[in-house]
Formats: C-alpha cells, structure tokens, sequence
C-alpha cells in the first residue's frame, strides 16, 4: 500500500516534484467529515502552512509515523504529545539563518529611512516636488541595536550589524561568551537592553517563556526614538500592548514580519498606523532558502517514513 502524506495547504510544483511518486498526498479537505475520513489513512504530516498539530490530532491518525515541518519553528506542534507517542518530528534549521537575519535587516532599514510610507508618498499625486524636508528618517549606522535571542539567526544579524557599525547588544536565556568575542557584542539585562537599543529585533523561538515576552511594560521601557523588528513569531508580542505603544508614542514605529493571527483581521489597529511595516511572513521566503528547506523536510518525511533517523530532528 502506498504511503499516504496529509499536507496543510496545496503546495507548489516546485516542492511536489521533490516528494517521492509513490507516496499519495492528501491536501487537507475543507469538510469536518472528509478529514475524519482521511486521518485514519496518513502516515505522514507535512506542515507547510502551519496548523496546529497536537495531541489530539495525532490520535485521530493511528497510522502516522513522521511529522514533518517546513520551517524551524515547531511552536504549532506540541513536541511532547508527538514524543509520548513515539512520533519522530523534523524541521529545517540552519539553512534559513541568513535569509530571516537578511529580512530583519531589510525591515529595519525600511522601518529607519520609511522606504514602505515613502514609496506610497512616491506613487501619489501628493508628490509634485523634491522636498528635503520630507519623510527624514533615523540613522542605522552607529546606532545601538538589540538582539533578543542570540541564537543562529540572531548571530547572523549581528554580524550584519558590524557592517553597519553599530553597537550591539543582545539578550539571551544564557550568556555566550564566544560569540561575544567572535563578533564583538556585549551581553544585556533584557531591562538594560530595552532602555538602550535604538533598534530591537526579535529572533527568539516562540515557546511558553517567549509568549507575550513584548508587552506593556517591555515596550515601556524602549526609547521613544526605537523600532521594534519582529521575525520571529507574533505571539512574542503583545499586540494590544503594542497597539498602545504606538498610540501613545511609547515607541517610534514597528516592523512586523509575523503576526497573530496571522493574518491580522482587516480591521486591526496596527494595519493603520503608518509607522507600522506589515509583512506577510516572508523571512525565509527566497527562492534558494525555500528550496533548501524544501528539500531538508522531504529528506525528514522520507525517512520518517521508512522508520529511518530523521536527518534533522527536533523532537
Ligand atoms: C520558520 O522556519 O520558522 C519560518 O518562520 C517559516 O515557518
């Protein structure tokens, strides 16, 4: 009997001509029932569009031998229900590092010199003139920036930063001191840090120590003057709060690559701020970093299949 694979979303060409052809894939059906159906028959997950995973699904697939994620961030599946029930589960670290630390940067720079207002501003019929006076952004280079989570992204935007000279502070659940003296960064109380960086980027994973880690009195203690840059999962963030660090001038803008929900509801106060830069999750999203996951989490699913060692497991 072939294996049968249930992906969340259908997914693209290019990623279904890595699956092997004898595997069946089953896109998730929209129906209560017809997914009832179908669990009962899959013998691998893989996540692309990130549902959520948890105990209760997986007991509702008595065949499933492999979760397999298409990213690095497993917080949408529980990792503990899948051990208990001795389901290997995979994902695609390290090779994302440099595309999520380039889109921190990305985001930051166009938080600082306002790229997404003025290229609005650019398109309208209000620009009729060359106006030195306009749109006058904050400086990147010598400023102060910091990292929460100094792990492989957060390495990687770090050594960014020194091409910018800027100095860098970073907070993390433990100090590191070869990375302090690889790329010359010091190590900051998370209190020290919000206080003093002028650009605050998330790189953290999201787990239940992260969640809501950026709330009211987070974003009270950042400079009026600062950014807060998220790439790493939106639930790092209060987004109330932040509604209200913005309202009330707290803080001088964010950029947000994720979001929760993500999507944001349309009517959502933080899609209207204009110091506000919304992306729709793109921080892996080039096409060599999307392919070398892809190919990292069918190596993951092909193996789980055949009852091998994942080559990159987390949990
Ligand atoms: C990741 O790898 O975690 C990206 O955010 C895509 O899920």
């Amino acid at each position: 009997m072939p294996d049968r694979v249930l992906v969340d979303v259908a997914l693209p060409r290019e990623i279904l001509a890595l699956f092997s052809p004898e595997w069946e894939v089953e896109v998730w059906p929209s129906g209560t029932p017809e997914l009832e159906a179908l669990l009962g028959q899959i013998d691998g997950v893989f996540t692309y569009g990130h549902p959520r995973v948890d105990g209760a699904l997986m007991d509702r697939m008595p065949r499933l031998r492999v979760i397999s994620n298409f990213g690095v961030g497993v917080d949408h599946i529980d990792l503990a229900a899948a051990r208990q029930r001795g389901i290997p589960v995979g994902n695609t670290p390290n090779v994302l590092d440099g595309a999520t630390a380039d889109m921190t940067f990305a985001l930051l720079l166009a938080s600082a010199r306002n790229v997404v207002v003025g290229d609005r501003f650019a398109r309208s019929p209000a620009f009729t003139h060359y106006d030195p006076s306009i749109l006058l952004g904050r400086e990147v280079h010598g400023a102060t920036l910091g990292i929460l989570g100094m792990g492989n992204i957060g390495r990687q935007v770090a050594q960014r930063a020194r091409g910018f000279d800027m100095r860098v502070l970073y907070h993390n659940r433990r100090r590191d001191p070869a990375t302090e003296a690889r790329l010359d960064v010091t190590y900051a109380s998370l209190p020290e840090l919000l206080r003093e960086a002028d650009y605050v980027t998330l790189n953290v994973p999201l787990t239940p120590e992260t969640r809501g880690m950026i709330g009211r009195d987070a974003l009270r203690q950042m400079k009026p003057t600062a950014v807060l840059i998220n790439v790493a999962r939106g639930g790092v963030v209060d987004h109330d709060a932040l509604v209200e660090a913005i309202e009330q001038q707290w803080i001088a803008g964010a950029a947000l690559d994720v979001t929760e929900p993500e999507p944001l509801p349309r009517d959502h106060p933080l899609l209207g701020f204009e110091n506000v830069i919304i992306a729709p999750h793109l921080g892996s999203a080039t096409r060599q970093t999307r392919h070398a996951m892809a190919q990292m989490a069918v190596d993951n699913l092909r193996a789980g299949l055949k009852g091998a060692q994942l080559p990159r497991r987390i949990g």
